[in-house]
């Protein structure tokens, strides 16, 4: 018997190596080595073998089995190599990858950060307002009368139930002032809306940045401080300002503060500002039911400024539709 078991491991050993896929290999597995395998019917033969010849078959027996079983798993290990070999193939791994690009802040949020982080060294705090508004906070607190042409439907976006996308952030002011009794210093960045004809200047959304301060005796000289500081922080120590006088509804006196950048040539106008109207804590008490806002014990300041052109000034920018574009190529630039 035991020649006969000898001649078994050669074939067995050659028919595994070269199995051509793991399945037929598996099925090699079950044919040797299984439960009914050739190897287990003859380990199982062994009793009928005269007692003395059973060690020496245990043994041959032992030998086979580890050949057929280092030869299944060498194969194994060949076929795998072989199947990743095949999903590499086409594939230079020793090329370097492809670069994993960080993205950056769009340069209308960098210019807006930088400005919040300004304005709040000087202690003021954040404010929101929602976009969608009504008439009263958007116009009638801010002594802005029913025929003013601000209010006028080629102006301004009305939804059907009569509220508005707000036209400026001023409307912050008045939510703030409604919630919380003086004194007041806070900014409130954030989108408006208006029915302009898009162009090289224009949006119809546009970013803004609102600024109010209400305490004891604020004055003009408070305002034109604050700005002034706030420019140069902002922008740049050498960077001149002025005011010039302007009207808006809910200040009086009204201004809007030019810049002229260091090599820039021109005033360019930068935002709106002016004192508080009296008018204006006349609405707000209304509201509130109170006298929070006595005109005879509080003034303030308010201004508020459009982003958009300042990022244009600042950025060299022809046309204000690179800024919602959302072009790879314009907003890389932009990445530090
Ligand atoms: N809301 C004004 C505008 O959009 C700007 C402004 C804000 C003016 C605050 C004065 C005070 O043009």
């Amino acid at each position: 018997m035991g020649t006969d078991l000898q001649q078994l491991q050669r074939p067995a050993v050659a028919e595994i190596l070269q199995a051509r896929t793991e399945i037929e290999l598996e099925n090699l597995r079950v044919k040797f080595l299984g439960k009914t395998g050739a190897i287990s019917r003859l380990s199982e033969n062994m009793r009928n073998l005269p007692k003395e010849e059973r060690p020496r078959v245990g043994k041959v027996l032992n030998e086979i089995r580890v050949a057929v079983t280092k030869a299944l798993s060498e194969r194994l290990t060949e076929l795998q190599s072989k199947a990743e070999a095949n999903k590499l193939s086409g594939i230079d791994e020793t090329l370097p990858g492809t670069p994993y690009r960080i993205g950056g802040m769009h340069p209308l949020t960098l210019l807006q950060d930088k400005a919040v982080q300004v304005l709040r060294r000087l202690g003021f705090a954040l404010a929101e307002g929602p976009e969608i508004e009504t008439e009263w906070h958007c116009f009638d607190a801010l002594n802005t009368p029913a025929d003013h042409p601000a209010r006028n439907d080629s102006d301004t976006f009305y939804l059907p139930d009569g509220r508005l996308l707000r036209t400026h952030t001023s409307s912050v002011q008045v939510r703030t002032m409604v919630e919380i009794e003086p004194p007041v210093r806070i900014i409130g960045p954030g989108a408006a809306y208006r029915r302009d004809e898009i162009d090289a200047t224009h949006l119809s959304q546009f970013n803004q940045l609102e600024g109010l301060y209400v305490n004891r005796g604020v004055s003009i000289a408070d305002l034109k401080g604050t700005l002034e500081y706030f420019v140069h922080e902002l922008l740049d120590p050498g960077v001149q300002t002025r005011l010039r006088p302007h009207f808006f509804p809910f200040t009086e006196p009204s201004f809007e503060l030019d810049i002229r950048l260091i090599n820039g040539g021109n005033w360019m106008e930068l935002l709106g500002c002016g004192m508080v109207d009296p008018v204006v804590f006349e609405q707000i008490n209304a509201k509130r039911g109170d006298q929070a806002y006595d005109p005879e014990k509080w003034t303030g300041f308010a201004f508020g400024m459009g982003l958009d052109r300042l990022a244009m000034a600042l950025f060299g920018l022809p046309d204000i539709r690179l800024l919602v574009e959302n072009d790879q190529r314009f907003l890389a630039q932009f990445v530090s």
